[in-house]
């Protein structure tokens, strides 16, 4: 039995702290897509984490997490990470299990990634610059190499070959950098990845399915990033909806069974591309100032707005969600009124439906207005004793969508988390 956490948005909807939650019901946690372009955050023994590739239910003892095939591994983000997480009494080579067809981020796509941004200009997407892009194409274009390679005693002639591919790309950029560290420490992590056990991971995650364990798979970047289904280009490279899970996972889709997807009670987004309800206004920065709201992995402002119920009525149909969380409500603790966009206005029409682009004409939000609670929530525990204009808030989310929101997450830490 497989179930899902995903984001439906643009990404950071809290997924590291609702993964880290719920996997104490899981046996197996495994990311299936994105790579160290992700920031999950989370909590332990008070300390803040930031996990970029490690699936986020590292910390439970008993478990396993798996890096799927659908992941780009970067080994250099992924020692550290390991480090930074051992340094908690973890020991991973007993808890992370990687696919041996995970493809590899090696430096110069890292380099190729700063070079396209550089060439696209204003037009650039805001990549996170990790080599996501670079590493993908080389996925679809069959020049990859996967963590299975790094056995091979042919491993130091196959990344010479794929590098000097990207040396003549990054040619026709003009564009020349110093990666000598970054190579450096790039064989010093992939010796690193040797001692982690490197499996065949759809084996792996189908015997467990037989045994009758409990698999929980968490989504990378949200629904508006996936490269199908997202804002066009302004997206990430991978499919980060439900239907990554199967190809980047190695599972038949009916083992599939909650699908839980995350929205903020409003919307950010970092990086280009449009956002119709984002507030370049006091509003927006009110929202920025109490979300803290500044990129897990990059550090910078994520830009804010209203939640928009458009963007997210179309990820739940692509995703077939089957409960929602809704993260961060007690960032609006303190407006006196609040706004939900219902639909899109160009020029007379009215659109519930996401527009083939959003970007090329400026399409305005239609927004209902609500009264604020103005009251303090992080310390509540129950349903019941949340304010009635927050119940209102979600009762109208519920009705718009047609799926329910299940949990409530007012406040950062594990436990903050209501159940309804
Ligand atoms: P992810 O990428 O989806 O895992 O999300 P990020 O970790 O990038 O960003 C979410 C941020 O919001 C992190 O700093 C979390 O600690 C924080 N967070 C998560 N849930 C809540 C919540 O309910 N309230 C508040 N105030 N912060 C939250
Ligand atoms: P988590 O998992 C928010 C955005 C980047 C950029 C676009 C493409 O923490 O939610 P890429 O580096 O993938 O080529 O960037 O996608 N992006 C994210 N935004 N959260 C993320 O991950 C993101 N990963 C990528 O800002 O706009
Ligand atoms: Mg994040």
């Amino acid at each position: 039995m497989v179930d899902v956490i995903l984001g439906l948005q643009w990404g950071d909807e809290g997924k590291g702290k609702i993964v880290d939650y719920f996997a104490k019901n899981y046996d197996v946690i495994a990311r299936f897509q994105g790579g160290p372009n992700a920031g999950h955050t989370l909590y332990k023994d008070g300390q803040k984490i930031v996990l970029h590739q490690i699936p986020s239910g590292i910390f439970y003892e008993g478990k396993v997490n798996l890096i799927g095939n659908g992941v780009v591994l970067d080994p250099i983000t992924l020692k550290k990470e390991c480090e930074r997480v051992a340094a908690f009494g973890v020991h991973l080579q007993d808890r992370l299990y990687i696919s041996e067809k995970a493809n590899i981020i090696i430096p110069t796509h890292r380099s190729l990634d700063r070079a396209s941004e550089a060439a696209k200009g204003k037009e650039k997407i805001g990549s996170t610059l990790k080599g996501i892009g670079p590493a993908y194409m080389d996925k679809t274009g069959r020049n990859a190499l996967r963590v299975g390679d790094i056995l091979s005693s042919n491993f130091q002639n196959a990344y010479n070959a794929l590098k000097a591919k990207h040396q003549a790309l990054l040619k026709t950029f003009n564009y020349t950098d110093d990666i000598t560290q970054d190579e450096i420490a790039f064989f010093e992590a992939v010796g690193f990845l040797k001692t982690l056990p490197i499996v065949s991971g759809e084996y792996f995650i189908n015997q467990k399915i037989k045994e009758g364990k409990k698999i929980l798979a968490e989504g990378a970047q949200g629904s508006m990033l996936d490269i199908d289904f997202g804002t066009f280009p302004f997206v990430t490279s991978s499919n980060t909806i439900t239907a990554g899970v199967c190809s980047g996972l190695g599972i038949a889709p009916q083992h599939i069974q909650e699908i839980i997807g995350i929205t903020k009670a409003y919307c950010t987004r970092v990086g280009s591309g449009p956002f119709p309800t984002e507030l370049e206004n006091e509003d927006g920065q009110k929202l920025r100032d109490i979300g803290k709201e500044y990129g897990a992995t990059t550090g910078r402002p994520r830009r804010c707005g209203w939640i928009d119920l458009v963007a997210l009525n179309y990820a739940c149909m692509i995703n077939g969600i089957t409960k929602i969380v809704m993260t961060k409500a007690d960032v609006l603790d303190n407006f006196d009124t609040l706004q939900i966009c219902t639909a899109y206005q160009l020029e007379d029409n009215i659109i519930k439906q996401m527009p083939f682009r959003l970007d090329d004409v400026n399409y305005q939000p239609v927004l209902e207005t609500f009264e604020g609670w103005n009251s303090e929530t992080p310390s509540i525990k129950k349903y019941d004793a949340l304010p009635d204009k927050m119940k209102t808030y979600i009762n109208f989310i519920n009705r718009y969508l047609g799926v329910n929101i299940h949990y409530i997450s007012n406040g950062p830490e594990r436990e903050q988390l209501i159940e309804i």
